[in-house]
């Protein structure tokens, strides 16, 4: 099989994934998938389900270490470094790395608490920085002037379009480059999906955003490159637009055209 083309030079590669395979047990998850994640910008990762979409990000996040039955070949470089090298330990990586995912997961604690954990744990801020370091985040998630009233309430009082971008303020509290979502809005409705698609959209200028999605319009609305995955392998990877007007391989043509998946 060829390389699948990729446009973005490798000298901007934020993440980079370099001939990265996975098994579960017995389970090919991911086969030999190369694939450059360009400096700032969305990069989303489609294709149906169980192609590997969740496997690449948990992979960048290192949330599948230590699983009995996990075997690994390739590399995964941020900033060109390897990031199971032994000088990065996996509690900074993913201070580094910020992840969302399908189901909105507030700890049951407050509003407040939620966003100021992380920078507590990693020793960020303490004291009255930890208010301002609070309210940045949340200003960033698009939150502030909901919350801002109610910060000692309990994030489980909120919407959930609310607590899935309480999710991504408590990502963003730890400063992170790079912001893995996976399906973020697949529970939600049309409106806080919306706000969440804006939401990225203004975030993409500091943050290097992937998203995993399932739905190909939100794909094209947020994206700048879209990665097509099927069956563990990555098929193609191109500016979105390109990859949706004119898909250079037949299964991603397919694929977006609504004939399988
Ligand atoms: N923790 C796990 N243990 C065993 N198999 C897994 C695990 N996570 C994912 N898989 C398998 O790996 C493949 C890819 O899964 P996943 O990355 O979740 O796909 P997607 O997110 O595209 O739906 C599937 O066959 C899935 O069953
Ligand atoms: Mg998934």
């Amino acid at each position: 099989m060829t390389a699948p083309l990729q446009d973005a030079s490798l000298a901007d590669a934020h993440v980079r994934l370099d001939a990265w395979s996975v098994w579960f047990a017995s389970t090919h998850a991911l086969d030999a998938v190369s694939l450059v994640v360009p400096r700032g910008g969305v990069t989303a990762l489609i294709g149906p389900s169980g192609c590997g979409k969740s496997t690449v990000l948990r992979s960048i996040n290192r949330l599948d270490d230590g699983q009995a039955g996990l075997r690994v070949t390739g590399r995964i470089l941020l900033d060109n470094v390897d990031i199971h090298d032994a000088s990065i330990d996996p509690a900074s990586l993913r201070r580094r790395i910020g992840m969302v995912f399908q189901r909105s997961n507030p700890f049951r604690r407050s509003i407040l608490e939620n966003v100021v954990y992380g920078p507590r744990l990693h020793g960020l801020a303490t004291g009255d920085a930890l208010a301002a370091v609070a309210e940045r985040a949340l200003r960033r998630a698009a939150l502030w002037e909901e919350v801002k009233d109610r910060l000692g309430e309990p994030a489980t009082s909120l919407s959930g379009g609310q607590q899935q971008r309480l999710c991504i303020a408590r990502a963003l509290a730890n400063e992170p480059d790079v912001l893995l979502l996976d399906e973020p809005t697949s529970a939600l409705d049309p409106g806080a999906t919306q706000r969440i698609e804006e939401l990225l959209y203004d975030l993409r200028t500091d943050v290097t955003i992937v998203i995993v999605t399932h739905n190909l319009q939100q794909a094209a609305r947020v994206s700048d490159h879209t990665a097509f995955l099927l069956d563990g392998r990555l098929v193609e990877v191109d500016a979105t637009r390109r990859l949706f007007t004119s898909p250079r391989d037949p299964r991603t043509e397919a694929y977006i055209t609504g004939r399988f998946g």
